[in-house]
């Protein structure tokens, strides 16, 4: 018998989902564009002040014809101030929509966020970036927070010239300076970013640098205003290795001299090696491990985690095949609440099979969610 289609659906469901979802996009839309929004509903305080950022139990859904995509489900971890988290998983894991989340650019209506609180922390105030209005958040974006993206070209426009492009930031969040300041500024961060030829570079077109300069344009951008918060996503994805180490210690070196945090995202457990104090490892839309990047790294717990360092070539290792994860990240509409990684499991176990497993934590910073550490979870409490 041919396996039924998991996906298929009749146009008399689509529609009916189609109907509800818009119904449910609405409502979240019009709470979100009430004329005026009472501060009390998005400032708010951090659980520890220590921290950039706090993720609290975030869901962010799709609402699409096929029916709800939990793309982020149930998500949590802290950014500590001037430190670097990482946060690594397979492509379709949720790491994209967890950092749009941060920066409300959710592709609206039909993806919202729709509960958990997500604090940021900007020196001044603590906003919750779920419930503030568009206006607080023009206010933080390129200000407080800035965004890195994996492919430099789209990020930039291409007909206008890269320096006028950085002055315009700067103008937009620093009204009280002069044109000449402004190109100065400008100026000065096309250096910092390792720009040898500064006022040449200042008026070129996109098109007339290669990625990784244009990248290095992009984090100068992302930078010109000191954001408290750098979230980097997959931002060496799409340059050759020589100038993915360059943009890594450059924006290692950023970090340090205007003590930011960054929330970095990739799948290369390399770079996150290289870069994190903290890592989150994502798998279909929730957190299956986090834990300080030595936890992490010399200590793995979930199959999913162990399986993602099996698969990562090692210098001087010799192997006549790298191992890879056999199956492939499931599909995140109407999932069934068990644990999602089971089907692919090497080391599945018979209470695999109950729901979703819950967090245990083998030290105060390392939790997983498997079955496997139940035990040494609950003794750790
Ligand atoms: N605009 C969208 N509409 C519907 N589904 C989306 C949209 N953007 C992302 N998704 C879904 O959300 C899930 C997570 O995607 P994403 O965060 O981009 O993954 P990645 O970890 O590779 O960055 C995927 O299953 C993807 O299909
Ligand atoms: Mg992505």
């Amino acid at each position: 018998m041919a396996k039924k289609n998991v996906n298929y659906i009749s146009a008399k469901e689509s529609r009916k989902i189609s109907k509800e979802n818009r119904k449910i996009t609405k409502e979240f839309e019009a709470k979100r564009n009430r004329k005026h929004i009472p501060e009390e509903e998005y400032i708010t305080k951090m659980k520890n002040p220590e921290n950039c950022v706090e993720f609290d139990d975030v869901h962010t859904y799709f609402f699409t014809d096929i029916g709800t995509v939990k793309a982020v489900d149930g998500v949590s971890f802290n950014v500590p101030q001037g430190k670097t988290v990482g946060i690594v998983g397979e492509s379709g894991c949720g790491k994209s929509v967890t950092s749009l989340s941060m920066l409300q650019l959710v592709q609206r209506p039909q993806g919202q966020t729709v509960s958990g609180e997500i604090r940021f922390n900007s020196g001044d105030e603590c906003v919750n970036v779920v419930n503030a209005p568009a206006s607080k958040m023009q206010e933080l974006r390129g200000n407080k927070m800035a965004m890195i993206f994996q492919e430099p070209m789209t990020a930039l426009n291409p007909v206008f010239r890269v320096g006028a492009q950085i002055d315009e930031v700067i103008k937009l969040h620093r009204p009280e300076m002069s044109d000449e300041e402004i190109k100065n500024r400008t100026i000065e961060m096309l250096g910092m970013v390792g720009i040898a030829n500064k006022e040449g570079v200042y008026s070129m077109y996109p098109h007339e640098l290669s990625g990784g300069m244009r990248q290095r344009i992009c984090i100068a951008m992302a930078l010109a205003c000191e954001p408290k918060l750098i979230v980097a996503d997959e931002p060496t994805t799409a340059l050759d290795v020589t100038i993915q180490a360059q943009i890594l210690d450059l924006l290692r070196d950023l970090k340090d001299r205007i003590n930011s945090s960054i929330m970095l995202i990739t799948h290369d457990l390399g770079v996150v090696a290289e870069m994190a104090d903290y890592v989150v490892v994502m798998y279909a839309g929730r957190v299956v491990e986090k834990g300080t990047a030595r936890e992490i790294f010399k200590d793995p717990r979930h199959p999913y985690t162990i399986g993602l360092m099996k698969s990562k070539p090692v210098v001087g290792q010799k192997v006549d095949e790298l191992y890879s994860i056999p199956g492939s990240v499931p599909n995140p509409v109407n999932m069934p609440d068990y644990c999602y990684f089971k089907d692919r499991c090497d080391m599945c176990m018979e209470c695999c099979n109950g729901e979703f497993p819950d967090e245990y934590y083998i030290s105060d910073t390392h939790m997983v969610r498997c079955y496997r550490c139940k035990e040494e979870g609950e003794r750790h409490e």
